[in-house]
């Protein structure tokens, strides 16, 4: 089974993103489990002065263990102002450290993202793939998952109703567990 973290850039209880997380746990291929992370509210702003061992935050260390213990990642992220929320950028910041040898090192990760506007977090996601280059993950090229005007796509509930979503997101997890896959089979 290839263990899959599920993160969303939003804190909001009816986020799109989040909804859209859970739709991807729904819709998972065969042999792939989502797990959704809920931590990101207590994750406290970046502070170089407790990044060590004695003061580390302990939502920043769990943080960093689940990242550490999953496959892979499935990152969603809203787009604010063309770019990635502030809440995201600093949980990411917190794991991208040690430098060299941090959870988010090596990582697989797909980004996809929900707008309520035409373009789908294009600009969000350009942006979030810059970061996790700095952070030497390993960012899934394709498929790309924009979905654009997300607030029709879902219902009051927050059940994804879209099928041509749901079949992006199940392609998109297949690929991604290929890809962790490929990387572990043994040279030939
Ligand atoms: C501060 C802020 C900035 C935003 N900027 C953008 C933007 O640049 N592009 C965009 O498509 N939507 C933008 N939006 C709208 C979001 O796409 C929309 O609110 C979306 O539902 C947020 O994601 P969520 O539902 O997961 O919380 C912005 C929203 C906020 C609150």
């Amino acid at each position: 089974m290839t263990t899959i973290l599920a993160i969303s850039g939003s804190l909001r209880a009816a986020s799109l993103n989040t909804a859209l997380l859970r739709a991807a746990r729904e819709h998972s291929p065969e042999g792939v489990e989502v797990v959704l992370y809920t931590g990101l509210a207590d994750v406290p702003h970046y502070n170089g002065d407790l990044d060590d061992d004695h003061h580390l935050p302990a939502a920043v260390a769990d943080l960093r263990a689940r990242i550490g213990e999953a496959d892979g990642l499935l990152v969603a992220s809203p787009e604010y102002n063309h770019s990635v929320p502030g809440v995201l950028k600093n949980a990411i910041d917190w794991a991208s450290r040690p430098k060299g040898a941090s959870a988010l090192q090596d990582k697989d990760i797909a980004v996809i993202g929900a707008s309520t506007g035409n373009f789908g977090t294009a600009r969000a996601q350009i942006a979030l793939r810059q970061v996790f280059a700095a952070t030497h993950s390993r960012v899934l090229l394709s498929p790309e998952v924009l979905v654009f005007t997300a607030h029709q796509r879902f219902d009051g509930a927050g059940d994804l109703h879209d099928t041509t979503t749901a079949d992006l997101l199940r392609e998109t997890l297949a690929a991604l567990r290929d890809q962790i896959a490929d990387r572990r089979a043994p040279a030939r």
